[in-house]
């Protein structure tokens, strides 16, 4: 569905962006294409007690990215393109601004690039995110890289557009802490070259709706493909490794992935490993007492009162209740986002509380078919019997879906996460693992 917004989309990105044909010779470009800003990327330092973290500046990592990846969706990113929020290089560079300006939180400190740092593949290698004061909060921060794909958006989907979702963060009280929109729209209205950003880009003075809709319309620029993985299923046999091949296999049968990371036997689409779904995967679970969590949410938050749901879920303990937050079904107990795999490798640690440090846990995690005593738990989980080297080889092929821009930081990431797993594998428990799948209590009344 190619309509007159994908024509705008195009445009812009052939003025901002570097496309193929000038890709080689510009050296901002080539660069790009081959290296992180920071080579030296592992976890983040540690932060001084009331500290909001360092703020990330825009690099050409933060630049839109061309759709001349190998393994752009075209259709469908012309079909998640919003009619009321055209791609227009105005647009794209006010809402690049806005993404940076750390004068959107209370006290000046925090920017949502804060937590989604370009050099980091926009998230923050936190195990969950820490903001405005040196709060921490309950989730661990997505990537914005690909996010214009998501249905819904936050793991537990309580946002439906990346619209809806950026007004969230500015007023959370751990992220950017602002007291209202007003009063963000108010800091950054008085700047002259923001008055001429919102003119040209919506013909209209600085204004609330027209903010969010340039961040999201910068957001939507942010598509990241052109992975190894992507040349290999365009042709290019040798695009991967033989064990990143093997582990491409082993995604789509004995590990079972593609259930939920949806890929079926009759469709194998390759742009977003994502059902769209929610699952309660044992994440974190055993760790809370849900049903009194569960009771709590029914009696203290009205449902479909967003702003409610997003307290919770970033401050309080009732942020592991996941999507029953928002729909109060007792299935969606502990249930969070099938999140898209791409660039998984350099976003560590894993899953919404950022518990698992390296992949070599997450596959621990699912091989165990961890959920004794989790009465929720996805059907699908359960003992998957895969032998070490088999595990190497689905780490190697969720590797392989790094993007060029992140090419030298994978690598390292790499090194570091298998250093790190022949120290410790505290997920591992190969009897579970080879063992029948355990029988599931039932969901206790609520
Ligand atoms: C203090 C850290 C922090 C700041 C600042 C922050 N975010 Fe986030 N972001 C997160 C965390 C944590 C989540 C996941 C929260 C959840 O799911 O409950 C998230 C989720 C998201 C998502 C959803 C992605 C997905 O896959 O579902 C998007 C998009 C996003 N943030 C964009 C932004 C934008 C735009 C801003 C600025 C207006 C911003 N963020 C500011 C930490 C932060
Ligand atoms: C039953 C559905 C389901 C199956 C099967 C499944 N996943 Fe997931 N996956 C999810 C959900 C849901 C999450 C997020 C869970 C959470 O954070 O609580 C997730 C999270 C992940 C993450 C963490 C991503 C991040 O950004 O933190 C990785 C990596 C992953 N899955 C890989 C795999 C692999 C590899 C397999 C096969 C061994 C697999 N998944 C099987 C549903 C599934």
């Amino acid at each position: 569905m190619f309509n007159g917004d994908f024509g705008d989309f195009v445009r812009a990105v052939l003025r901002i962006a570097c496309l193929a044909s000038i890709f080689a010779l510009n050296p901002v470009c080539s660069w790009m294409a081959g290296a992180a800003e920071d080579a030296s990327l592992g976890p983040p330092p540690a932060l001084q007690p009331s500290q909001a973290p360092p703020l990330p500046k825009a690099g050409p990592l933060a630049q839109p990215r061309s759709q001349d990846q190998t393994g752009f969706p075209a259709a469908l990113t012309a079909s998640v393109m919003p009619s009321d929020a055209p791609l227009t290089p105005a647009a794209i560079e006010l809402g690049e601004k806005l993404f940076f300006d750390p004068r959107l939180s209370g006290d000046g400190t925090v920017a949502c690039s804060t937590c989604h740092d370009p050099a980091r593949a926009f998230t923050d290698g936190r195990p969950t995110s820490i903001g405005i004061h040196g709060r921490a909060g309950q989730r661990n921060a997505p990537t914005v890289l690909n996010a214009l794909y998501n249905k819904t958006q936050f793991w537990d989907g309580r946002a439906r557009t990346l619209e809806e979702q950026a007004a969230l963060p500015i007023t959370n009280p751990f992220e950017m802490g602002a007291p209202s929109l007003a009063d963000a729209v108010n800091k950054i209205g008085s700047d002259a070259d923001y008055q001429r950003l919102f003119t040209q880009a919506y013909g209209r003075a600085v204004n609330e709706s027209d903010m969010l809709r340039a961040i999201a319309t910068y957001e939507r620029t942010l598509v990241s493909f052109a992975s190894p993985f992507d040349h290999f299923i365009a042709g290019d046999k040798n695009a991967i490794s033989e064990s990143a091949a093997r582990g491409w296999d082993l995604f789509n049968s004995k590990a079972k992935c593609n259930l939920c990371h949806a890929l079926t036997d009759k469709e194998r689409d390759t742009s977003l490993f994502t059902d769209h779904d929610f699952h309660n995967i044992g994440i974190g679970i055993l760790r809370h007492n849900v049903v009194p969590l569960a009771r709590q949410a029914e009696r203290d938050i009205a449902q479909g009162n967003v702003k409610a749901v997003d307290d919770a879920a970033i401050l309080t303990d009732l942020s592991a209740l996941g999507r029953f937050l928002i729909t109060r079904n007792q299935k969606d107990i502990a249930s969070f986002k099938t999140p898209n795999l791409r660039n998984v490798l350099v976003t560590a640690p894993y899953f919404h509380d950022g518990s698992q440090e390296t992949l070599w846990d997450v596959i621990d995690h699912y091989n165990k078919g961890d959920g004794l005593k989790n009465p929720w738990l996805d059907e699908d989980i359960q003992p998957l019997a895969l032998s070490e080297p088999e595990i190497d080889d689905v780490v190697a092929f969720l590797a392989s879906l790094t993007s060029p821009q992140y090419k030298e930081f994978g690598e390292k990431e790499y090194a570091r996460q298998q250093a790190l797993s022949k120290r410790s594998r505290p997920q591992r428990d190969t009897a579970r693992a080879f063992g029948p799948k355990p029988p599931r209590p039932e969901p206790p009344p609520l």
